[in-house]
């Protein structure tokens, strides 16, 4: 694995955002490679990690409610993959949900989706569920949560405390 030493990881307002569905492309298919590239568009803050200038992954961030973040998408070009640029993208993504006073972060992967389990993994996500989160917000609430967070059947939820 190589070092990304010269990465840099930057926000990237509405407007620039279209530059970055190249990635999505690469990454996704069909109802995700629709769902990813509108959320590009509409989501609070995309953060995009950049090598020579160029981008080579992005994560979408939304916070779902006081202290709860949610990693929507997090993807890196097929040519930059394996070389830790996913990682630094998500130990970003933990950074500033810290720094934003969000006390747990929630994702979805697919169950058989390998590389993206195993780098939640590397950050100590762990696996939760409806029953988890039901228990910890109440009912109603965990079910609004779910419908943001748009867990499929198919999908598994992870979390990670920011403390
Ligand atoms: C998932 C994804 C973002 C990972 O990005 P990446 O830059 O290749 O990941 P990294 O190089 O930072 O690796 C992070 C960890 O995952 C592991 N990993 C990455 N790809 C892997 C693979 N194909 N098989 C097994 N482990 C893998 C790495 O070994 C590393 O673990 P470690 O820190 O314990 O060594 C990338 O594969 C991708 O864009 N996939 C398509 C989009 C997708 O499925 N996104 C996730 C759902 S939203």
């Amino acid at each position: 694995m190589t070092t990304q030493e010269n990465l840099a990881i930057i926000d990237v307002p509405k407007g620039k955002r279209a530059g970055l569905e190249w990635i999505l492309g690469e990454s996704f298919e069909g109802w995700y490679l629709m769902h990813s590239k509108r959320t590009l568009r509409d989501i609070e803050l995309v953060r995009a990690a950049m090598s020579s200038g160029k981008a080579a992954g992005l994560v979408m961030l939304k916070t779902l409610g006081e202290g709860v973040g949610y990693v929507y998408y997090i993807a890196v070009a097929k040519a930059s993959r394996k070389k830790g640029i996913g990682k630094r993208l998500l130990e970003d993504a933990l950074r500033h949900f810290k720094a934003s006073s969000v006390v747990e972060v929630f994702a979805s992967v697919e169950e058989d989706n390998k590389p993206s389990e195993a780098l939640f993994a590397s950050e100590r996500f762990t696996r939760t569920s409806f029953g988890e989160v039901s228990k910890r917000y109440g009912g109603l609430h965990a079910l609004n949560m779910y419908r943001e967070m748009l867990v499929v059947p198919g999908e598994i939820l992870l979390r990670k405390a920011t403390t």
